[in-house]
């Protein structure tokens, strides 16, 4: 009778089937979605199945983001914007294209996707005014001032553990006349409603401005307590 196959034996026999540079496989899957808002035609890339993880796709809550915009007619005229967490950039893309003077800004690893559909949907007289940058949340904030009219945030509540680090960063770029707009799928496995019911609450004042029961998604309009 043959010998159980081991692990090492499977591995051997995937090897031979797939080639192991594994850099081959590092840029896959990159698809091309078309979106509409507010009169403009966005062309997305999303790099999946690479190293940029939950970075990669545009995610529910962007779009709703996004379409709220539309509906409330939103402009950025003259506006001092910036986006954290922007993984597509789809967000502060739209942000630039609604007049914003827009920074956009992600963890290193997605600078890359954000600066491609930068590229790709702002035309020369935007990207002017269109930032893509580093601010990894609780780390390096103090990079930036703290005189935004509009901090946009989509889907960047999920993960319990930076939630400290988040609010911090929202502490330092908050100032007393900026407006703070997140959206947010809301998922009890990641204690989405504590940060927006308990943690948020403690130094900002926050409204919920606009639910998707459907996809439970909750965009809510935050400013600066007055006495903070
Ligand atoms: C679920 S994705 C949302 C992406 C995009 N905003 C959207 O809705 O399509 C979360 C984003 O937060 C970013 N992120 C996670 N932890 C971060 C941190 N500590 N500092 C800065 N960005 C972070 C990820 O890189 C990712 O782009």
């Amino acid at each position: 009778m043959a010998a159980p196959r081991v692990a090492s034996d499977v591995e051997a026999g995937l090897e031979s089937v797939f080639p192991q540079e594994l850099g081959l496989f590092a840029d896959v899957f990159p698809t091309e979605t078309r979106y509409q808002f507010c009169g403009h035609e966005l062309s997305i890339a999303q790099h999946h199945g690479s190293h940029l993880g939950v970075a990669a796709p545009v995610w529910e809550a962007a779009l709703a983001l996004c379409d709220y915009f539309e509906k409330q007619k939103l402009n950025f005229w003259g506006q001092k914007v910036l986006e954290l967490g922007a993984g597509t950039g789809i967000v502060g893309i739209l942000a630039a294209l609604l007049g914003g003077d827009v920074t956009i800004t992600d963890l290193p690893m997605a600078l890359k996707q954000i600066e491609e559909n930068v590229c790709r949907n702002l035309p020369v007289e935007c990207l002017t005014r269109t930032k893509v940058c580093a601010l990894s949340w609780g780390l390096d904030h103090m990079e930036f001032p703290s005189n935004y009219d509009f901090i946009l945030g989509a889907d960047i509540v999920y993960l319990k553990d930076t939630y400290p680090s988040l609010i911090g960063t929202l502490q330092h770029l908050c100032g007393p006349l900026s407006t703070i707009y997140l959206s947010s799928k809301m998922r009890q496995e990641h204690s989405t409603a504590l940060f927006f019911e308990t943690l948020l609450p403690t130094h900002f004042t926050s409204k919920l401005a606009f639910r998707d029961e459907n996809e439970n998604i909750n965009i809510y309009k935050v400013t600066r307590k007055n006495n903070t």
